[in-house]
């Protein structure tokens, strides 16, 4: 039976230190950590998340704001609030909500965010950063998932990691964090052949798919540490992860759940990224 590791309870840790950091930057330097959030349209799940957001900023001691733009407007609308905020001193990060409608090209908003306020760590300057081994900003997903390793003193040298999924977002991030602490890393994706045969082989499994309960139990070795990053509705409504969790559990040491696994972690590394972003600005770095 495994573990669970809390997501919550790391969040909180992590919210605390952040929240401490806020106070001392604003005693050290007068800077109050700005985060500014950009949604366009009115997509149900990116709704909640920009809220969510907006609460813990505030309660981090944060300054945050948010930029609501109708489905239709156009990439040049988007470019021109991004450059905005790319000189507004109050921003230390920024934050454009993704999906984008479909008319509007990811990737030319994303290069249009300045590296220096990329709190996503979406930009390929960062991503570069991050590739090469000297990350400014780690993208919070598998940024998160690295300090619940931490925090329940996972050990991941010398050990075999499968991510499932090969995301800008979370797969590809986080095989290269599990990589730099010295793990084996396959990545793998909807094309793999056999993706039970790679998946068994796995002591510390990523699941990034976007299936309900695509990992059972017979894909999974027995000990292995799963973490689920799967925010899925499953067919009677309700919130599932990509790892059938039930079973699963039975079989690994240490498992994320969902809700209240990887999830909360994704807002509080935000934040922390926004603090980083801050005292960069405070010491002139930017
Ligand atoms: N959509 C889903 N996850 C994320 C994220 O981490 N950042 C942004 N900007 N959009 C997302």
């Amino acid at each position: 039976m495994a573990e669970i590791i809390d997501g919550k309870a790391v969040s909180a840790h992590v919210r605390k230190q952040v929240a401490d950091g806020v106070k001392g930057l604003s005693e050290s330097a007068g800077i109050t950590p700005g985060l500014a959030a950009v949604l366009v349209g009115e997509d149900p799940a990116s709704e909640i998340y920009v809220r969510n957001k907006r609460k813990a900023c505030e309660d981090a001691g944060m300054y945050s704001e948010e930029h609501r733009l109708p489905e239709e407007t156009t990439e040049e609308e988007l470019l021109a609030l991004v450059h905005r905020l790319n000189t507004d001193d109050k921003v230390h990060g920024i934050l454009v909500q993704l999906p984008l409608p479909g008319h509007i090209n990811e990737t030319n908003i994303l290069r249009a965010v300045t590296p220096l306020k990329d709190v996503d760590g979406f930009h390929p300057y960062n991503v570069g950063l991050l590739v090469e081994g000297h990350p400014r900003f780690i993208s919070c997903t598998p940024h998160g998932i690295m300090k619940m390793l931490e925090y329940y003193d996972i050990d991941v040298k010398g050990k075999e990691a499968v991510v499932v999924g090969r995301s800008n977002i979370v797969g590809k991030p986080v095989a290269i964090l599990l990589l730099h602490s010295h793990a084996t890393v396959t990545i793998c994706h909807s094309r793999t052949r056999d993706l039970g045969e790679v998946t068994r082989r796995a002591d510390i499994l990523v699941a990034a798919i976007g299936r309900a309960s695509f990992i059972t139990a017979d894909m999974v070795k027995e000990g292995a540490v799963v973490i689920d990053v799967g925010i899925n509705r499953n067919e009677q409504g309700k919130l599932a992860g990509d790892v059938d969790f039930e079973a699963v559990k039975e079989k690994a040491s240490w498992i994320t759940p969902v809700p209240g696994g990887v999830g909360p972690m994704t807002i509080s590394m935000l934040l922390w990224n926004t603090l980083e972003s801050a005292k960069s600005f405070a010491a002139g770095k930017s």
